[in-house]
């Protein structure tokens, strides 16, 4: 039985997860980066915290799989996209064990990755993907051999965008969980009009945020609610438009903003009156992980061929349709 230890580091997390090739999770460690001033993440910064945690973390790993790293059989690590500094440090850790234990090394893509730990771990066919993250609102599909975007935000991501309002309402970092919380305690029949712009298959949500912030006031309930709930009728109109070109029965939501219990609501609506299967993977592999790294780099290990150090270059605009899915 093949075994694959992943290692992730595409931005504030240092992963490490193993897998078998029965999708059995061996283990699945990880430290995140924060810092307390409430800045912003520096790529600088972030990669030093990962060097100085990718020991104890792939220690921690091996001990929770009750593994040696000499039973592994492949190393796989997030090769893009992603912030440089911090993906050089997967690939600097994967490239070090591989040469040292002779093992084969697999680079793969985050995003592919996100998705394909939800094929394997839910018995799902073809979705159509949702994407919705801090920088990424994406609906992907899956054409002849490589996944597509078909549809995107054309300026910034619906959890940043629900992370800037909740910084103009003077909310910590990660606005999204707070909002989404206060969402259920507004009444929907006291909508706000918003502005609601879709433009194809595109969506663009800078006019909504600019004009919440200007409705900003002491009660904001219902202005959170409208805001949030403009955003993701947004994007359940791509959705919508997205699985009558593709016909696809079925929806994986991907992302931090997966967690949206507001998001699941809707989308639940929305799967039942058009009798769509409605997929939400479990949080604990939404997040920033190894396993999803190693799940994908099991695949590309057992159906394509190897790669040599040379080709373990990170690639930090790595695009979703440069990975070939031939499993
Ligand atoms: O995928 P992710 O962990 O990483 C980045 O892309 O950075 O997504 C983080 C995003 C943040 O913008 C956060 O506000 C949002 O996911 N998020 C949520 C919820 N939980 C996390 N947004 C809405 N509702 C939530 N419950």
């Amino acid at each position: 039985m093949t075994i694959s230890l992943g290692i992730e580091s595409t931005a504030h997390t240092f992963g490490v997860g193993i897998i078998d090739e029965k999708g059995n999770i061996l283990a699945n460690e990880k430290k995140q980066y924060t810092n307390k001033k409430g800045e912003g993440i520096k790529p600088y910064d972030v990669s030093q915290h990962h060097y100085s945690c990718a020991q104890d973390v792939l220690k921690q790993a091996l001990d929770q799989a009750n593994l040696k790293i000499n039973d592994i059989d492949v190393i796989s690590f997030s090769q893009g996209p992603g912030l440089g500094p911090c993906l050089s440090v997967s690939a600097t850790t994967a490239r070090t064990l591989a040469i040292k234990y002779k093992k084969p090394i697999v680079g793969v893509n985050h995003c592919v990755s996100h998705i394909e730990i939800g094929k394997t771990l839910l018995d799902m066919k073809d979705p159509l993907v949702i994407f919705a993250s801090g920088a990424n609102t994406q609906i992907i599909v899956k054409d002849e051999n490589r996944y597509k975007i078909i549809g995107e935000t054309i300026d910034i991501g619906i959890g940043n965008l629900f992370d800037s309002f909740a910084r103009d309402l003077g909310y910590g970092f990660p606005g999204g969980p707070i909002l989404d919380k206060i969402y259920f305690e507004a009444n929907p029949e006291k909508y706000i009009d918003l502005p609601y712009s879709v433009k194809g298959m595109d969506m663009a949500f800078s006019g909504l945020l600019t004009s919440a912030r200007k409705l900003i006031n002491k009660e904001n309930k219902q202005l959170i609610y409208s805001f949030m709930h403009t955003a993701y009728a947004m994007l359940i109109e791509v959705v919508d438009r997205a699985l009558s070109y593709t016909k696809k029965k079925e929806i994986i939501v991907i992302g931090g903003v997966a967690a949206s219990k507001a998001l699941k609501e809707m989308l639940e609506k929305f799967a039942k009156q058009h009798d769509i299967k409605l997929y939400i993977p479990p949080m604990v592999v939404c997040l920033d992980n190894g396993l999803i790294i190693a799940n994908l780099g099991l695949k590309q290990h057992l159906h394509q061929k190897p790669i040599t150090l040379e080709q373990t270059k990170i690639n930090p605009k790595f695009r979703t349709d440069q990975t070939i899915i031939n499993w």
